[in-house]
């Protein structure tokens, strides 16, 4: 083992050397981890509940006081420390209950993968299936068609096709395998994303979907709309689960920090709302509820890509890019745990993505089963295993991850001003931000998921 192995620090087997992105491959594994499934479907869904215009000026403001602190402090914390999500922390105060702090967003990372996975498997599944037309008969009701679908095993297949995928690019490592994917995955994104923007936006009365996006209703907003905008700037920019913490370990050190905070956050909120201009559009236009996540994009978006002219091609293309954010934010959540075996037990980048994805694979399984099949009625304390899964990283773990990073970034270590190439003004707000403002937010936030403060309308 050599220093930097002790460290926690990546080493590519071939050349020897530690794993680095270049800075453009950085940048956009970042915003490939931040534009995952959350843009788009809960997103343009949670916008349109709590007030349009109204929520994204909101969501804006959360994700500028709240997100871009922790995003920059989680980046600052992998590059100063040069270790996995628990190491770094660490190195850099030599103090092991910081490393155990961390160590528990590692886990977070494997469990959020786990049902992740799952969802991914749908998007690949329904990818497949609208273009080979097989999606769109006449006369199909959508809704059963989903039910269908996910009480079989199928799920379960396209999970195991998902783990196979990002495993095998993770294997690849750093820039050979998760720089170089994101790179093609990322372009390929952004260009399905303007055709269908542009196919939306031309349907016949599509001003009707964007008014519901985009019209401020600002009677809609209150506090627990706060909360909710709140937790999803969380949950959009990858925060409180070691993601960008890991990521961050792998940037030159002439990179600055601070903008890339901007560009992440710039990315993921223009991606977000792409994504409401492709949904609302599409789904008014034809006359369709725009429900509930899993609805929104299994159920009503399939019954409005049925009536238009080749939908078909419309479909596929939607569920691909449905598909390609989810693939990018995987492996950026798979990474988490992977770095962490291969400094933990000394396992090759190989050895260490083959055998975590099996593992994650066989976790989330009961996941898996449990949206509708053979799980589907076993709902321990009134909640599916699936949706256990969720409530307890994205309203548990994660906020609580965020905290520890916030409050090690705020107060235990000093020299992150230096990491993060902050000085004066810039500084002194960041610090603020992360000292008070973000701790007294996520703990309201944290108090609210787990319904200890309530918000009567
Ligand atoms: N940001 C992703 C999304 O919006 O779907 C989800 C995600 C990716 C959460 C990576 C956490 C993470 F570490």
């Amino acid at each position: 083992m050599n220093n930097d192995q002790a460290s926690g620090q990546a080493v590519s087997k071939k050349k020897g050397s530690v794993e680095r992105f270049t800075s453009s491959g950085f940048i956009l594994a970042a915003i490939g981890s931040s534009v995952g499934l959350g843009n788009m479907w809960k997103f343009p869904y949670i916008t349109g509940k709590h007030g349009g215009a109204a929520f994204f000026l909101l969501f804006i403001i959360c994700l500028i006081i709240v997100g871009l602190p922790i995003l920059l402090a989680e980046m600052t914390i992998g590059r100063g420390g040069r270790g996995n999500a628990s190491a770094s922390f660490f190195n850099l105060t030599g103090k092991k209950y910081w490393g155990a702090f961390g160590l528990l967003s590692i886990l977070t990372a494997f469990m959020i993968m786990s049902y992740y996975a799952v969802v991914a498997g749908w998007t690949f599944h329904y990818t497949v299936e609208s273009f080979t037309g097989l999606l769109f008969q006449e006369g199909s009701d959508y809704k059963s068609k989903f039910i269908s679908f996910a009480s079989g095993y199928w799920p379960i297949f396209w999970q195991a096709v998902v783990m196979l995928l990002t495993g095998w690019i993770l294997a690849k490592g750093v820039s050979g395998g998760i720089e170089k994917f994101n790179k093609i995955l990322i372009p390929g994104f952004l260009i399905i994303l303007l055709i269908l923007m542009v196919r939306s936006l031309t349907l016949p009365g599509a001003a009707e979907g964007v008014s519901f996006f985009l019209k401020p209703d600002f009677a809609k907003l209150d506090a627990e709309s706060a909360l909710v905008a709140l937790g999803h700037a969380f949950f959009s920019l990858s925060l409180g689960m070691g993601c960008m913490l890991t990521y961050g370990s792998y940037v030159e050190k002439r990179q600055s920090l601070g903008a890339a905070t901007l560009a992440i956050g710039f990315g993921d909120l223009v991606y977000a709302f792409i994504a409401g201009l492709v949904i609302f559009p599409t789904v008014f236009s034809y006359g369709l509820e725009p429900g509930e996540g899993v609805g929104l994009a299994f159920m009503a978006l399939p019954a409005a890509f049925s009536q238009m002219p080749f939908g078909f091609f419309f479909g596929g293309l939607f569920f691909l890019l449905l598909a390609i954010a989810a693939l990018t934010s995987a492996i950026s959540i798979l990474e988490v745990p992977v770095a962490y075996a291969m400094h933990k037990w000394q396992w090759s980048r190989k050895k260490s993505a083959i055998l975590i994805s099996i593992l994650c694979f066989l976790v989330g399984v009961p996941s898996g089963l449990s949206v509708g099949g053979v799980l589907g009625d076993f709902h321990p304390g009134g909640k599916s295993i699936f949706d256990w899964m969720d409530f307890i990283t994205s309203y548990v773990l994660m906020p609580f991850g965020g905290l520890v990073v916030t409050l090690f970034t705020g107060y235990a270590w000093k020299k992150a001003g230096e990491e993060a190439g902050l000085k004066g003004f810039w500084y002194k707000a960041w610090m603020f931000l992360l000292r008070v403002v973000v701790p007294i937010l996520i703990v309201c936030v944290f108090l609210h998921s787990v319904g200890i403060i309530k918000f009567s309308k």
